[in-house]
C-alpha cells in the first residue's frame, strides 16, 4: 500500500470552501492540523462559532475532499471552535479596517443603487433578477435591501437563512448564488420596522460596514421609493453608487421617477441608465395591451439627459409577465425559472448592458478637474 502523501491531503483541503465566507479552510485559519497514520487521516478543523449552522456542511466537505486523496482509507474530521484571539485574527484577514470597503478608492465593486419615485413600480423585483442573473454568470453579487421598511428582498429570492453572526461581522445567507442582507431577517414575522431617519443612516452603515460581502464584482442596493432619508445616506455613505432608475410607462409615474433621478445631480452620483417596467402585456390572442400606459421609460431617460446634461439611456422595458410575479412569489426570480419568458429575455438583456459597463475608475467622477 502506497503512503498517504501530506501534500496531497492539503492540496485536496484548500479546495474546502467555508460555505459562508466562501474562501479556502486553510486560508482562514480553519485547517488546526493534519494528520497521516497509513491510510488514516484524521483533519482538526475549527469552526468559526460554536452553533455554527453549516457545521456539518463543511464536515462533509473536508471527508469529501480527503475520500479523493489516494490511498486514503479511513477519514476523521475533528471539530473544534475558534478562540476569540483566532476569530479576531480570522476578522482582521477578512476585512482590514474597518469602514465600508465598497467605497474606498481602490474598491472594484460596481454598486449600483435601484432607485423609483413610486413604490409598486418592480424595483425589488428587478433588482434581484438582475443579481441572480449576474451571478449565474458566474459574477460575485450581492443585494443590500437598503428598503428598511418595506423590505421585500428575502421573499423574492426565498432566501429563509438567517445571518451568522462572528463577534462584530455579520455573514450574509446565499440566495440562488447571491449573499443577501435585509432587515427583514432581523425582525420577528412579519413586524413592522418603525425608525426613523438616523436609525435608518445606522443601519445602512451596518449593512455596508460590518456584513461581510468578501470581494464583489458587483453589489445591488435596493432602495426605497422616492427621495428620502435612505437615498441620501446612500449617496453619504457610497458616493460612487450609481442609480438605476425604475419607472412604469405611465407619464404620472415618469415624472415622480425624473425627480428621484435628478437628486443625483445634487449627490453628484451617475445615472447608469433607466428601466421601464409592467410595459406593454402580450394577451393570449397575441396583441399587447399597454395597461400602464406607454413611453414613460424613454421620457424619463430624455428628461435626465437634459436635466443632468449627461447622457442616460433607456436599459430596457420589461414587459408585464404573470410569470415574473409567480416567481418573486415563489422565491425564484423569473430569470432562472422562466428564462425564455418575453420579461426574462428583457431583463437578461439589460444584464447584458450593465455587465459592459466599465468597472472601477473608468467612468467614474474622481473630483478631481484635470489643468491643461
Ligand atoms: N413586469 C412585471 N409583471 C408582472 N408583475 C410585476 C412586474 N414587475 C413587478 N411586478 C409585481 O408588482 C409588485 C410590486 O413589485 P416590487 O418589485 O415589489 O416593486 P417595488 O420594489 O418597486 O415596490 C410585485 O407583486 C411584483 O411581483
Ligand atoms: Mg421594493
Amino acid at each position: 500500500m502506497s503512503a498517504v502523501s501530506e501534500d496531497a491531503v492539503r492540496t485536496a483541503l484548500h479546495g474546502v470552501l467555508d460555505p459562508e465566507l466562501r474562501r479556502p479552510i486553510d486560508e482562514l485559519g480553519m485547517l488546526r492540523s493534519v494528520t497521516v497514520d497509513g491510510g488514516r487521516v484524521t483533519v482538526g478543523v475549527l469552526l468559526t462559532i460554536a452553533g455554527c449552522p453549516l457545521r456539518s456542511t463543511i464536515e462533509q466537505d473536508v471527508a469529501a475532499a480527503l475520500r479523493t486523496v489516494p490511498g486514503v482509507e479511513e477519514a476523521v474530521v475533528d471539530l473544534d471552535v475558534m478562540t476569540p484571539e483566532q476569530r479576531k485574527e480570522l476578522k482582521d484577514r477578512l476585512r482590514p479596517g474597518r469602514g465600508i470597503p465598497f467605497s474606498r478608492p481602490d474598491s472594484l465593486t460596481k454598486v449600483f443603487a435601484v432607485a423609483s419615485g413610486k413604490g409598486g413600480v418592480g424595483k425589488s423585483s428587478v433588482t434581484v433578477n438582475l443579481a441572480c442573473e449576474l451571478a449565474a454568470r458566474g459574477l460575485r453579487v450581492g443585494i443590500v435591501d437598503a428598503d428598511v421598511h418595506g423590505f421585500s428582498v428575502p421573499g423574492l429570492l426565498g432566501a429563509t437563512g438567517t445571518p451568522t453572526q462572528v463577534d462584530d461581522m455579520i455573514l450574509p445567507p446565499i440566495a440562488h448564488g447571491v449573499k443577501v442582507i435585509s432587515i427583514g431577517m432581523f425582525v420577528q414575522g412579519n413586524q413592522p420596522v418603525v425608525w426613523r431617519g438616523p436609525m435608518l443612516h445606522r443601519a445602512l452603515e451596518q449593512f455596508l460596514g460590518d456584513v461581510y460581502f468578501g470581494d464583489l464584482d458587483v453589489l445591488f442596493l435596493d432602495l426605497p421609493p422616492g427621495t428620502g432619508d435612505v437615498a441620501i445616506s446612500v449617496s453619504q455613505l457610497l458616493p460612487n453608487a450609481e442609480l438605476l432608475v425604475v419607472t412604469t410607462p405611465q407619464a404620472a409615474a415618469a415624472e415622480v421617477a425624473e425627480r428621484a433621478g435628478t437628486v443625483s445631480a445634487q449627490t453628484a452620483q451617475r445615472v447608469a441608465g433607466v428601466i421601464e417596467n409592467m410595459s406593454g402585456l402580450t394577451l393570449p390572442d397575441g396583441t399587447v395591451m399597454d395597461l400602464f400606459g406607454s413611453g414613460g421609460g424613454q421620457r424619463v431617460a430624455e428628461r435626465l439627459t437634459a436635466a443632468l446634461g449627461t447622457p442616460v439611456g433607456l436599459l430596457g422595458q420589461v414587459p408585464l409577465d404573470v410569470a415574473l410575479r409567480a416567481g418573486g412569489d415563489a422565491g425564484t426570480p423569473i430569470v432562472l425559472s422562466d428564462p425564455g419568458s418575453p420579461a426574462a429575455v428583457a431583463l437578461r438583456a439589460i444584464a447584458d448592458r450593465l455587465a459592459a459597463q466599465p468597472r472601477h475608475l473608468a467612468g467614474r467622477r474622481l473630483g478631481v478637474t484635470p489643468t491643461v
